[in-house]
């Protein structure tokens, strides 16, 4: 425990050129000092203190400098510029660059990169492509691949000398490359995410985590740390009014652990401080004296599994630690067909788990009835409370704002018009922002403070409490003909769902309803379950279960290919889906199946190189599986502060970084005739538009559906009146598909074949390595039925394909005896830019029969085929069979990780 400290010292420096005197602790942190007392909110905090993301570069006397690292002490008589500083010309010039090209997703990163870009350039004007590469190497970005970044500070170099930066396409329709919604603001680090919003009177939060994954609390005394200084009030179990467990599928997770109970996972809260400081709320919440008796954690599937294991669960799962039991079958028995086949593969296949290392932690700020009355409008970063039955405001950056509202007017036994939930667009989620973080905590300590409280978790606490991506055993049985036709695919798969549900019975149904890949097979046979033990959950990433099983039947596809005597090429185009084809789960293809143009796109370059390896991918469009997915928007015609009328898109759907605003603008100016640059988006619970959590692949697709229909409502009602003239008026867009059956029915709800899912999205992926052996190239072609916008569709398949091969060569997330090894950043292996092989991505658009104007969802499938696809390749190169991931001891995963200063 740190002791609290009062001695200060001056500090004096030149700050974006003007002298600047402040008081500061003898640790503080130059970061800290910018962000807290002077308001400079372009560096962000990605990792302090471990200075390893980037994302808070500024120029310390012109040179690039982390200050999160940096002792403020240090800066004493130094210039300190950071982008708020920059001459205009540079700023608009970097923001135009970024923009303009596509170089920002979540833009967490970026204005951290955008100050590495000035100096890059400023060192070197005429830098080429490997100088920015290296230029980037202290940089970390989970969005974008690096290969539009790497555009953006071209473009930039360019302006430098004269050149003109690209104008912008703003005509906004379905194709064009508008530009991110706000990216320019963005870029710039001045559109505010949680942790840079401050309000009058808000109070810091801080969480105290269990020091043990499993423990009975005996104890939980606050004494000693309510008296410490700046200390507000401290919550505990027994502060909750309402229902103390949530979750997304099954309400098992706790808010916070009460007395008496056992705790599941490192990541368990036992209580929250609310402090006038991060500091002094973190010194509390240390200070805060447990008394435990330690029990032995179940820190694996299998041993959850084992007969006599500790339950994780008890009171709700007596019976053992199974999550929950998925299954698909058709055909004939499955041992049968197998028998009849001329060929079998049989293998097993391991995965590992993954964080999802979004930049920006968890932040949520809440404001309590009381303020919001004292408090006058307007909200000088955010919407602020529409209605007055709105006792609490919460501004959120998760993933669903009505999931969001649900669980915290539960959790405080209000109604949940009491509550109103606002999405700050956050900087990352990729399915880790899914599950209620802190916005419970928060909640809780803004109500029983009666004051705004904001709690911002820091990367150490991050890591310890989101759920991550599922570790997985897979294990094969896969039979063909003797040309090589598949008959029988029999597949066991176990996933370790750690302490809570979360969406983890749905990432291992979609494993199991995945299992059989892109591929037509008549006789299935597939279990999955996921188990519960005592590590950090896991639940959705990026891919949800479908990167796990074709890392497995990707490659006994290629194995079964040897032994036909045929190629990894020919033996999937042999089997490939098409349109009329039965998928493994049952469903009818019902049209836009382009994944055999995928395949035809790479067909030369695969047989022209010396080492590649090929993989397929197909994923859900959806929730499905028995679900109703829905998307719902209103448009609400404005009066903006300019005079003229602006429209208003209202939605549930997260931005994440992925675009889905962008592209809700472009559906609307494709229906109705309004310029982009007169639409903003909002996502809050304001109006009625739940739709569900963003996930699935689902947001543009149903998102675009529903801002299609309301925008074909404000095109009729614009043929007689002009904008102006409908000001005040609002326009409702709802679609909803309803006709999919649970995994495992055998019929559809109009008795025909059954439904599974709304649509889905395919790939091939092509990895080629050079005559070393060295990863050069993936080339990824994705039928994604329509290009809504090209510029953002390249750049989630660039990410997501940049994702895929850390997934498997560099990427690892492991944990012993419960708790999560990776203490910083670099330890979990995520690529830099000068890392990063090419990507080159080819767009294919077959138009789905379900999709807005024929588009299906990209933001997952990006990564599906990627590992099986580069496991091909290395096969080719050394003739070695890889089962496990990563493949860290491989050359080639050394060769990239050797790339280092
Ligand atoms: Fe780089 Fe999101 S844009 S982390």
């Amino acid at each position: 425990m740190n002791p609290p400290t009062t001695e200060t010292e001056t500090l004096t420096f030149l700050l974006n050129g003007r002298e600047v005197t402040t008081q500061i602790e003898p640790d503080e942190k130059l970061l800290d000092v910018l962000r807290e007392r002077f308001d400079i909110v372009s560096p962000k905090n990605g990792c302090q203190p471990m200075g390893q993301c980037g994302c808070c570069t500024i120029l310390v006397d012109g040179r690039p400098m982390v200050s999160c690292v940096m002792p403020a002490s240090r800066a004493a008589g130094k210039a300190v510029t950071t982008l708020e500083g920059l001459p205009e010309a540079d700023r608009r010039a970097l923001a135009a660059a970024f923009h303009v090209t596509g170089g920002l997703q979540c833009g967490f990163c970026i204005p951290g990169i955008a100050m590495r870009a000035k100096a890059i350039i400023e060192k070197k004007p005429e830098a080429d492509l490997d100088d920015i590469r290296r230029g980037l190497m202290m940089h970390l970005c989970r969005c974008t691949g690096y290969k539009k970044i790497e555009d953006a500070i071209g473009v930039y170099r360019d302006a430098c000398q004269g050149k003109s930066i690209p104008g912008a396409d703003w005509s906004g329709k379905l194709g064009s490359g508008l530009p991110r919604f706000q990216g320019e603001a963005f870029a710039l680090g001045e559109k505010r995410y949680i942790a840079d919003i401050k309000v009058a009177g808000m109070l810091h939060g801080a969480l105290r985590f269990s020091d043990h994954p499993r423990a009975v609390i005996k104890r939980i005394d606050t004494a000693a740390a309510e008296l410490m200084p700046g200390v507000h009030q401290i919550v505990t179990w027994l502060d909750v009014p309402g229902e103390r467990r949530q979750g997304l599928v099954y309400r098992d997770w706790p808010v916070f652990i009460a007395e008496g109970e056992v705790t599941r996972c490192a990541g368990d809260v036992l209580a929250a401080v609310a402090a006038d400081s991060p500091a002094a709320a973190r010194r509390a919440a240390d200070a805060i004296v447990v008394e435990y008796e330690i029990l032995d954690p179940v820190t694996s599937a299998e041993e959850a599994l084992a007969p006599g294991a500790p339950l994780v669960h008890p009171d709700i799962h007596p019976d053992g630690n199974v999550l929950s039991r998925s299954a698909v079958r058709m055909g004939d028995p499955i041992e049968d067909a197998l028998a009849a086949c001329e060929h079998v593969v049989h293998e097993s296949f391991e995965t590992q788990r993954i964080e999802h290392l979004f930049l920006e932690p968890e932040s949520c700020l809440a404001m309590p009835e009381q303020w919001l009355h004292e408090t006058p409008p307007p909200y000088e970063h955010f919407e602020g409370p529409t209605s007055d039955s709105v006792k609490l405001h919460v501004l959120s950056q998760g993933q669903g704002v009505f999931d969001d509202r649900r669980q915290i007017a539960s959790l405080l036994g209000l109604s949940e018009d009491e509550v109103q939930v606002e999405l700050i667009s956050n900087g990352g989620g990729f399915g880790g922002k899914e599950d209620l973080s802190v916005q419970g905590q928060t909640a809780l300590l803004a109500v029983a403070t009666g004051r705004p409280v904001k709690i911002t978790l820091s990367r150490a606490e991050s890591i310890r409490l989101h759920p991550k991506r599922h570790p997985m055993t897979i294990e094969y049985w896969v039979g063909c003909d003797a040309v090589g036709n598949l008959q029988a695919v029999k597949a066991r798969i176990v996933g370790d769902s750690g302490a809570y549900a979360s969406v983890g019975s749905k990432v291992l149904e979609r494993a199991a309803g995945h299992a059989c890949g892109p591929y037509r097979v008549s006789n299935v046979d597939v279990e999955a379950i996921a188990a519960y033990t005592n590590n950090v959950p896991c639940g959705a990433m990026r891919g949800f279960g479908v990167n796990q099983v074709a890392w497995g039947i990707e490659q006994c596809l290629d194995l079964l290919a040897a032994k036909v005597g045929s190629d990894p090429w020919t033996i999937r185009y042999a089997n490939a889906l098409e349109d009329g084809d039965t998928f493994c789960t049952g469903q009818v293809l019902e049209g836009g199946v382009g994944l055999k143009k995928t395949l035809e796109a790479v067909k030369s370059q695969y047989f022209a190189a010396g080492y590649a390896g090929i993989a397929c991918g197909i994923k859900n469009t959806g929730i499905g599986n028995g679900m109703p997915d829905s998307g719902e928007a209103e448009i609400v015609v404005e009066q903006w502060a300019d005079g003229q009328p602006g429209l208003a898109i209202f939605t549930g759907f997260t931005e994440m970084g992925q675009g889905l605003l962008t592209i809700l603008i472009q559906a609307l100016c494709e229906t109705a005739p309004v310029e982009a640059r007169r639409v903003r988006v909002v996502i809050d619970t304001s109006r009625p538009t739940p739709c569900g959590m963003t996930t699935a692949s689902r947001a543009t697709v149903l998102g675009g559906h529903a801002v299609r229909l309301a925008g074909e409502k404000l095109a009729e009602a614009l043929k007689s009146s002009d904008l102006a003239g409908l000001v005040g008026r609002i326009f409702r867009g709802e679609y909803v598909y309803d006709e999919t059956v649970p995994l495992g029915q055998r019929r559809g709800k109009d008795g025909g074949p059954p439904k599974t899912h709304l649509a889905f999205s395919y790939a091939t992926q092509v990895a080629i390595l050079d005559d070393d052996g060295n990863l050069d190239r993936v080339i990824a072609v994705h039928d994604v039925g329509r290009v809504m916008n090209r510029i953002l569709c390249e750049g989630q398949i660039e990410g997501s394909v940049h994702m895929g091969i850390g997934y498997a060569l560099t990427e690892d997330c492991p944990s012993e005896g419960g708790h999560v090894q990776a203490k910083d950043l670099r330890a979990f292996g995520v690529l830099r830019a000068h890392q990063t092989p090419d990507i080159d991505v080819i767009l294919i658009e077959e138009p789905d029969p379900n999709g807005p104007w024929g588009a299906k969802g990209v933001g997952e499938i990006g990564l599906v085929p990627t590992a099986p696809a580069i496991a091909g390749a290395m096969r080719r190169f050394d003739g070695q069979l890889r089962i496990r991931l990563p493949m860290s001891d491989s050359p080639q995963a050394k060769a990239l990780l050797g790339k280092k200063k």
